[in-house]
Parts: structure tokens; sequence; C-alpha cells
């Protein structure tokens, strides 16, 4: 069966296709486009479709538009209701369904040679919870929570054998994601967007709103939970974008994050009864890319094993939604699913660019030579990949041991301060230096850093004395190891610093041209695209 996955409708937009129980790519239209999060969720733009990203994604597999059996469209416009009933305040939220039902006639518009007929609309929770369910071997509960689907923002259900149960869903306009979404507006962030600003800022807050808001977000004890009304500017003054930042901003995240932790325990806690004790949950939906939560939900609720399926926001629908038509367990082995380059085709771009480039026998030696020196590499390798995670794909690396390599990361990036940055750790050696949840492949737990350590890798430890670690494991990620096995020789450090390979604003990096162009234009030591190492001071002179 070969099937083309597509997310449209709110934001994030993407492609994916699966041929015979394959994963053959999978992609988010920005990389494409070069505009960060593809659009903005505003209704008007639901008729976008990811054109570029879709027909990549049917090149990658060698198939043409009728060559599909189905296109899955992750949104299903008959499960939408009338503005009223929503109570979402937006006069403009039919156009959602309107376009959506309209999808088919665009899709076979993008795609010429497709049949209209084809494309099947699949509920937006269904798709995210087939992303998660179906991306594990066994069977599974399952919790899907986001801003909102058609109508609901919340499923709470299990797979068994491939099937979905689902045990209920929270109708808007109750919803965790919206909550958190407001909260990101009214501190000045862009909402659907820079939720993970919030997180990271609650670190330094003290929850001192906490009382309210446990009378305003509450679990409602059947699996669902109720949302009130929150008066914002009663706990904190609304900031504006070049506003300044306040104790009271980071306190207000601080509750809202405690708050959302203890609903969501909550809502597991039900689930795993619902579905008779299964030992694992699989998660998605934009709330579960809260690593702080999800580090709670591990430690604290009842499940053996939490899984979650790294594009948890609507980007991973595209995967789901086609996953969920073939309905068969697909593992998930890596996020890896994008836009790759040959050897010859890196070399060509390099001197098309006319820089001066080496071949040297280990790309990885290269690399950790230069960390250890304490420059910065962008490390351009393999497969970009799928989700909003760098994991040594598409990644800026530097020396954790240096206190200042966070300001330096967040300069060379253009970012606020109190952003964080991350570890990636050799799998063996996880252990040694960190607790909670093993393994961490795809960023999506927080984990406590051990007090003996948090010196000696100051740039990853947050305030709290936690990182949001990625442990590498050799036999997926062979030349990642190899880079941090060689690291550690040089310096006794297991780490290395790991964030996304691209400036503020804008999407990763995603072609060897757009690698060159934030070489050329941020303060990075070492190019590593490819087996070929473009060396600044070599390129650029200078001091390093
Ligand atoms: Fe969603």
């Amino acid at each position: 069966m070969r099937v083309l996955g597509i997310n449209a409708i709110f934001h994030d937009p993407s492609a994916a296709v699966i041929v015979d129980g394959r994963v053959l790519a999978a992609a988010e239209e920005e990389r494409f486009s070069r505009r960060k999060h593809g659009k903005r969720p505003v209704p008007f733009s639901a008729w976008e479709l990811p054109e570029l990203s879709a027909a990549w994604c049917l090149a990658e597999a060698g198939l043409r538009p009728g060559d599909l059996d189905a296109v899955a469209y992750s949104f299903d416009p008959a499960l939408c209701r009338d503005r009223a009933e929503l109570d979402l305040g937006d006069p403009w939220d039919h156009l959602r369904a309107d376009y959506a039902r309209r999808a088919p006639q665009f899709l076979a518009t993008a795609l010429p040679g497709l049949d209209p007929n084809r494309v099947r609309f699949v509920p937006h929770h269904v798709a995210h919870a087939a992303s998660a369910g179906l991306s594990v071997p066994e069977d599974s509960a399952v919790l899907v929570l986001d801003g909102r689907g058609e109508s609901a923002s919340h499923l709470a259900g299990a797979y068994r054998g491939g099937k979905l149960e689902t045990f209920r869903c929270q109708e808007l306009p109750h919803s965790l994601g919206l909550l958190y979404e407001d909260l990101t507006r009214h501190l000045g962030f862009l909402h659907s967007s820079d939720e993970y600003k919030v997180m990271a800022l609650a670190s330094y807050g003290t929850p001192r709103f906490l009382g309210p808001l446990r009378d305003l977000v509450r679990a409602d004890g059947t699996g669902g939970f109720t949302v009130d009304r929150i008066d914002w500017d009663a706990l904190a003054p609304a900031r504006t974008g070049d506003g300044e930042m306040t104790e009271a901003h980071a306190d207000l995240a601080a509750s809202v994050q405690q708050r959302l932790e203890e609903v969501l325990l909550d809502l597991a806690r039900w689930t795993y009864d619902a579905s008779g004790g299964l030992p694992t949950l699989t998660m998605a939906g934009g709330t579960a890319l809260n690593c702080v939560a999800n580090a709670r939900i591990a430690a604290e609720g009842p499940f053996g094993r939490v899984w979650v399926q790294p594009a948890a926001g609507d980007a991973g629908t595209a995967l789901g939604a086609a996953l969920a038509l073939g309905a068969e367990h697909v593992p998930f082995t890596t996020a890896a699913l994008g836009r790759g380059w040959r050897d010859d085709e890196l070399e060509a771009e390099l001197r098309r660019a006319a820089v001066p480039y080496t071949r040297p026998e280990s790309i990885a030696a290269e690399a950790a030579a230069v960390l250890a020196g304490n420059g910065i590499v962008a490390w351009y390798q393999g497969r970009s990949e799928y989700g909003p995670r760098a994991l040594g794909h598409r990644s800026l690396l530097a020396h954790p041991g240096d206190r200042d390599t966070q300001t330096r990361m967040n300069d060379v990036k253009g970012r606020e301060q109190f952003r964080p940055i991350a570890p990636m750790v050799r799998a063996e050696r996880f252990h040694d230096l960190f607790e909670g949840v093993y393994p961490s492949p795809y960023m999506l737990f927080v984990h406590r850093v051990k007090p003996e350590w948090r010196d000696r890798i100051p740039a990853v430890t947050h305030v709290d004395g936690t990182a949001r670690v990625q442990t590498v494991h050799v036999g997926e990620e062979p030349l990642v190891a190899a880079m941090l096995a060689e690291f550690e020789r040089l310096t006794g450090l297991p780490v290395v610093v790991n964030t996304s390979l691209n400036t503020a604003g804008r999407p990763m990096v995603d072609t060897p041209r757009e690698a060159l162009e934030l070489f050329g234009s941020a303060p990075v030591d070492l190019l590593a695209i490819g087996p070929f190492a473009v060396h600044r001071a070599r390129t650029y002179g200078g001091e390093r």
C-alpha cells in the first residue's frame, strides 16, 4: 500500500510517504519554503498545502501522484462544529472546514495525476494518536493533547493489535494547549511557535499563582478536564515582544507549567486505569513537546515506559494519518527522514561556493578536535530530521565545559539568553552523568544532572540542575557516536552541546547551500558537511 500523508490545516504543514509498511520519507514544508512553521495558524491559510514537501516525498519514494493508493489528510471536516458551539470567538473558523472539504481538489491540482477520490480524511487526533501508538512495536495506552483539532483538544485511548480504542475526548473550548498558547501570547512571545520558551522561562520562576490556577484548570475525574477563562492581567501584566521580562512573568510561567504537569499526571493515571494497565504510554500532540511535563509523567506516572513521537506537533500528523490508514505497527527507528545529499553532490556545492575544503581521514575526529579547542561546529550529516529537534544531522555543536558557551551559542543564533542549550551524550555513559528516562534518543524529556557533574558541564546544566539529554547509540548514529568518543578521549567529557543548525526565526538548515550561508554569516569555526571540512580560519582568515 502506497500512502501519502498530508498535514495542512493549522500549522507546521508537512508530508510523509509510507510504502508497504515502511516510512520512506517525511518532511516539514518549512524546510523547503524557508518560512518558519510553514504558515501562521489562521483560518485564511488553511487551504495552503505542503506542496514542496509532498512532491519531494513522492520523488524520494520513486512514486508519481497517480501511483498512490491513498492520500491521508489529517483533518476531518465532518467533525467540525459551528463557531457558537466551539465558543472560541473566531468568526472565520468555518473556513477551515470549507477548505478541508475542498482539499481533495486542491491536492489534485497541486499533484497533477492524483485521483481526488483517493483522498481520505483522518480525524486530527486519530492522526496524532497513530503517530505515537503505531510507532512502537507493542500495544500501548495513548494520550494526545494539543491546542485543538476539529472540535476537541485531547484524546485518551489505547492501541491494541493496531486498532485504536478511544476512551475519552475533551471537547473545545477546554484545551490545555490553548491555555499554554494564551500564556505564550500574554508573555509577549509568538503563540503556536514559542511555547518552549515559556517552558524554559518557567524554571526561573516560583509558582506563586498555583492556588488560583488549581481552581481554574482541573481534571474532571472522567478522563477529561476543564479550563475556565483566565484573567491573565490580574496575575501578571501583559508583556510586549521587546518589553522587560519581570519576576512576575517568570512566576506566572512557573505556575501554569506546574498546573499543566499536575493535570497531565491525572490524565495519564486515568488513561492507565482505562487501558487495563497497559505498561507503555505513547504520546503526541503539541503539548507532548513539553519535555518537563513528559519527564514528570515518566517519573511519577504509573507507566513502565513512556514513548513520545518526536514530531509530536502537527507536523507529525502527516505520518500519523498515513499510519492510521495502514493500521499496522511501523516502529519508529529514526527521525532522519528528510532530505539528504550524496558526497559527490556535497563536494559539487563546495566547489560552486569556492570555499577551501578538505576531506580529512575522519570528519568525526576533525570536529572533535575543533570542539575540544572550544570552537563551534556546524554539523551537517545525512538526512535532515523530521520534527522540531536537531538530533545530530543538522546540529550546531560546542564544548559543554565552558560557562560562556551558552552565551556564545545564543549569540550565534541571535536568541534570548535564558534559553538553555542541551547535551548529547554517549549512551554507554548516560548513567554516570544523568538520572531520568533512558534511552532518550529524541530529546523529549528533561533529566537531572548528577551533582558531581554540574560544574564539569555547566553550559548544558540548566539553573534548576536539569538538562534535556539526547542519548547517542552507536548502532543508530555511528558517526555522532564516533565524534563523541573522540571528544571524550581529548577532554574526558562524554558530552557535547547540541542545538539546532539555524539562526533565530529561521527554519533549520536543510540544503548544503543553506549550511554554507549559515557558515558565512555566523562565527562558526568548522563546517563539517558530509566527509568534508571547511575551516573558518582557512576560509576567511582570523584568529581561530
Ligand atoms: Fe494537533
